[in-house]
């Protein structure tokens, strides 16, 4: 596909972004003003940086299709992940989640906060007493994938196990990831089996009950919406806990204002996912010929809404570069839109939450010990740090 003739000759704008993933927040907002829909050949698709586009693309699931963009993909990559709610368009879309959402209830996540603040206290009580620790490995990398594992009914004696499954699917290494998926589908289909002779009360029994007039999610939709709970609810908590540190670090003031005001917590996570969204862009096919601002852009080719860069555009919010937890209203685009807008949402802000509520309120202070330099998680979708070690001083 070939860009239009004033572009061609413009330097790539996305391999600025690669090479500096932390603050691809300058080349956005260069999309954003001069070139709002790039065609990047790094990526082979069209970025689109305005939040108006942006929002205009994920809103419409049948013009920008999520099942085709996945199908477009090179061969042997992401197989694992078609068929999943994430990768359908509707109508199997919309029964798919009034499926699950009857299983995945509001209730479901609000009984788990006593549960959350267990664990977290109980990786802090392991490092507490040694002065420093690694907020993204010993706590924003466990919660998730444990919260995950006990929703799902995975007995502890397996959630080591399921950990290691877990680590290797989030990674990029491919042939250990087919036999990881393999062996997680197998014990998978196990909990199934049971569950369907003696029901508890967990996801897995919840989802295997759950149908609309007598239609039922089969064996294969459950196990395939197990495993996309376990790659899209771990990875991006474990980030959007590693961002607000990292953020709050950076503004003092912002970190004794909520120490000594933790009921502000909401509207901070609201704005770290603004500011330094976790997931920053999607990926969509089109599916009928059509313009984009000025381009005329052609069925089947991917387009790539970069919601970091419309979480920041100015049409929309108030000096966007500033980081202010009192930003109101707050219409990121950080869990998406639409259709497909995230249903762990509710799950991710608890986590969140009780997580940074206890690190405030347990420790007098929390600094980023900066002589170790910051890295990225290894990802051009995903925005966060590998690790972040910290200082801390109990009260
Ligand atoms: C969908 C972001 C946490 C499960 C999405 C989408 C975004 C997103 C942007 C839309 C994808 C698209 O339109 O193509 C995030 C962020 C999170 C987070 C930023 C944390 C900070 C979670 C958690 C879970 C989860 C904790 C579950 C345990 C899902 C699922 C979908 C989804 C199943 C697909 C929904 C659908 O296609 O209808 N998420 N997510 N997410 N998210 Fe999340």
């Amino acid at each position: 596909m070939p860009p239009t003739a004033s572009q061609s000759s413009e330097p790539s704008l996305t391999a600025h972004i690669l090479k500096d993933p932390l603050n691809p927040f300058p080349w956005y907002r260069m999309m954003r003003e001069q070139y709002p829909v790039y065609y990047s050949r790094e990526f082979h698709s069209w970025f689109i940086t305005r939040y108006s586009d942006v929002q205009r693309v994920i809103n419409d699931p049948l013009l920008f299709s999520s099942e085709q963009s996945i199908r477009s993909r090179p061969a042997g990559r992401v197989q694992q992940t078609t068929r999943t709610l994430l990768w359908t368009d509707p109508p199997r879309h919309r029964q798919l989640r009034s499926l699950i959402n009857q299983a995945f209830t509001p209730r479901t996540i609000a009984n788990l906060a006593p549960r959350v603040a267990e664990i977290v206290h109980s990786h802090l009580d392991q490092v507490a007493s040694l002065g420093q620790m690694d907020v993204v490995k010993d706590l924003a990398n466990p919660l998730p994938i444990i919260v995950i594992a006990e929703l799902l009914g995975i007995p502890i004696q397996d959630q080591q196990q399921f950990k290691h499954w877990s680590d290797i699917i989030v990674s990029p290494a491919r042939l250990q990831k087919k036999q990881a998926v393999i062996e997680m589908n197998n014990y998978f289909q196990m909990v199934v089996d049971r569950r369907r002779q003696h029901a508890q009360d967990d996801l897995i029994s919840a989802l295997l009950t759950a149908h609309i007039e007598g239609t039922y999610l089969t064996d294969a939709e459950i196990l395939s919406f197990c495993r996309l709970l376990l790659v899209a609810g771990h990875e991006t908590s474990t980030n959007l806990i590693g961002n607000a540190l990292l953020t709050f670090d950076e503004h003092p003031s912002v970190f004794e204002e909520l120490q000594a005001q933790p009921e502000l917590l909401p509207g901070a996570i609201e704005e770290v996912i603004r500011y330094r969204t976790p997931i920053q862009r999607l990926r969509r096919a089109i599916t009928v010929d059509t313009w984009i601002g000025e381009h005329h852009i052609k069925a089947g080719e991917i387009v790539s809404p970069v919601l970091g860069a419309a979480n920041r555009d100015e049409t929309l919010f108030t000096k966007p570069e500033v980081f202010d937890i009192h930003r109101t209203p707050n219409r990121h685009l950080g869990f998406g839109h639409g259709i497909h807008f995230c249903i762990g949402s509710s799950l991710a802000r608890l986590e969140t939450k009780v997580a940074l509520e206890i690190l405030l309120t347990r420790f007098a202070s929390l600094k980023r010990i900066s002589e170790v330099p910051l890295q990225h998680v290894a990802s051009s979708f995903v925005y966060g740090v590998k690790s972040l070690p910290m200082t801390l001083q109990e009260r």
